[in-house]
């Protein structure tokens, strides 16, 4: 979709439809107020008959009225005016964008870009509000043939601004319509099914990646490569499925030579049947998502290099799947990883960690400022924040700080818990260095914990996205997080974004 900004007097715009807020009881927004004195009290009159009150994400479509030069006008519920905040525009947002992807308009006029919640500036609301209309007019429909896809007319929208678009409001533009590109990649990789969505497929999207980029290099080592740097652990998961395991290696060099970078390990898990510790089968289709951590550096990185942002960054994917196999990992198994340490394998279906904590110790390489995680990790996590905040565990408090503050900025949020040395003791083994589970309770932590034991050397933070990557029920699908978080962060630290 095509956005751009546009000026001007709302009753006076000619097109297919115009895009004006309600508040609650009816209180009309100026834009509403303007289209209202132009149609000579047509609205207000339309209002009185009591079908539409404003409530929030409340639309209704009017045609031809008089004094009005758009062909259409699309209402759309504020919800109360006192309260009226960034999410309420958002939802308000949002509500519009499926109403005009479902009709026939190609193009349409958004005077909500005029409203002005009270905790955000211009920046925020045109580039919230481009995320916002994307993230409802996201399809997966690759796999569907082409009579079930549906035509989809929509093409253009114009946000309405106050005063003459700003160098800062079309950057704003820019840096929505680049996070979008980032969600809706991290969403198509993560939608796709492990059949299609195997590691060598991820590795190839890397490559692709790194072609689309100027200054992105992409390297990606084979199982051979991974054997000689003593991946252990990595390579123990992958020896159960017949798609050899790849180590994608994306580095982006906006900054200056020599600045460390970040650095961004996903989690690419292609499929995770859970291994000889079989999971059960119920829901299992959504083990495809397993690979939303790669998925969302992948995206990050995209959006990145599209903003061609002055930071060095470096992306690392494991990729694998995880499967029941005569060569698969067993419970008791004991392997060495690449930091030399051993660990015994105790549940299989706790395999997560065992190729992060291969991508992580080669993470050092980079001599990072950072190192950020990200891995659907563990059941737990769902259980103790739900759907709603990524789990967040670090060694650094000014780190967790920085990514806490992106992701309420972003409304792509993150809990903090507690990594304290205290549950060290739960991944105890009798036999190797450490086990890969920490036995009943905090599940989340004890995973963090595992990780912690390879990030030493280093500022680090680890997400836990399994409850906030995917959506389950009838909208069930990859949502695209954390690349909202990942990317705002990155922005603060190139001084590119509202506070
Ligand atoms: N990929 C799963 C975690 C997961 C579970 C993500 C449910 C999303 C929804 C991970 O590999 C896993 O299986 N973790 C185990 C760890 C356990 C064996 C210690 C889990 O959470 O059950
Ligand atoms: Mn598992
Ligand atoms: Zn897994």
């Amino acid at each position: 979709m095509h956005y751009l900004l546009k000026t001007g007097d709302p009753a006076a715009q000619r097109t297919a439809c115009l895009v004006v807020g309600v508040f609650s009881r009816r209180r009309l927004s100026d834009a509403a107020a303007g289209v209202d004195r132009a149609a000579k009290g047509a609205l207000r009159h339309l209002l009185g008959k009591g079908d539409f009150n404003g409530d929030s994400g409340q639309t209704s479509m009017l045609y031809d009225l008089p004094g009005v030069a758009a062909e259409r006008v699309l209402l759309v519920g504020l919800g109360e005016e006192k309260s009226f905040d960034l999410p309420a525009y958002r939802k308000a947002t949002a509500a519009a964008a499926g109403v005009l992807d479902r009709g026939h308009p190609t193009e349409a006029v958004s005077a909500l870009s005029l409203l002005q919640p009270a905790d955000a500036g211009l920046y925020r609301i045109l580039r919230d509000g481009v995320l916002a209309t994307e993230e409802r007019l996201y399809r997966f429909d690759r796999c569907k043939s082409k009579a079930e896809r549906p035509k989809r007319p929509l093409k253009k929208l114009a946000l309405l601004t106050g005063g003459r678009p700003s160098k800062r409001a079309r950057e704003a533009l820019r840096h929505g319509q680049a996070m979008a590109n980032g969600v809706a990649l991290a969403k198509d990789l993560a939608n796709l099914p492990g059949n299609l969505c195997t590691p060598a497929y991820l590795a190839d999207q890397a490559r692709a990646l790194g072609r689309r980029a100027a200054k992105m290099k992409v390297k990606v080592l084979d199982e051979k490569q991974m054997q000689r740097l003593g991946m252990g652990a990595l390579l123990s998961v992958s020896r159960g499925s017949r798609q050899p395991a790849k180590l994608i290696v994306m580095e982006y060099s906006g900054g200056k030579a020599g600045s460390r970078p970040v650095v961004l390990v996903g989690k690419g898990l292609t499929f995770d049947a859970g291994g000889i510790s079989l999971k059960p089968s119920a829901n299992m289709d959504e083990m495809k998502y397993d690979m939303c951590g790669g998925a969302s550096v992948f995206g990050t990185l995209a959006a990145c290099a599209e903003l061609e942002l002055p930071l060095n960054l470096v992306g690392i994917v494991p990729a694998s799947e995880n499967l029941p196999d005569g060569d698969a990992n067993k419970p008791g198994d004991i392997v060495t990883s690449m930091s030399g340490q051993t660990i015994e394998i105790l549940n299989t279906d706790a395999e997560g960690r065992l190729i992060l904590c291969d991508a992580l110790t080669y993470a050092g390489r980079f001599k990072p400022a950072a190192v950020i995680d990200i891995a659907t990790l563990t059941g737990a996590c769902v259980v103790a924040l739900g759907s709603h905040a990524s789990g967040l565990l670090d060694n650094d408090e000014k780190l967790a700080t920085e990514l806490l503050q992106a992701g309420e900025h972003t409304g792509d949020r993150a809990w903090r818990l507690p990594l304290w040395d205290d549950y060290q003791g739960q991944l105890d083994s009798n036999f190797a260095d450490m086990a890969n589970i920490g036995g009943k309770g905090a599940g989340t932590i004890t995973a963090a914990c595992f990780l912690s034991r390879f990030t030493k050397g280093y500022k680090w933070a680890h997400l836990d996205i399994a409850g906030t990557a995917w959506k389950r029920g009838k909208e069930k699908g990859a949502t695209g997080r954390p690349v909202p978080l990942l990317t705002q962060m990155l922005l603060q630290r190139c001084r590119l974004t509202d506070r």
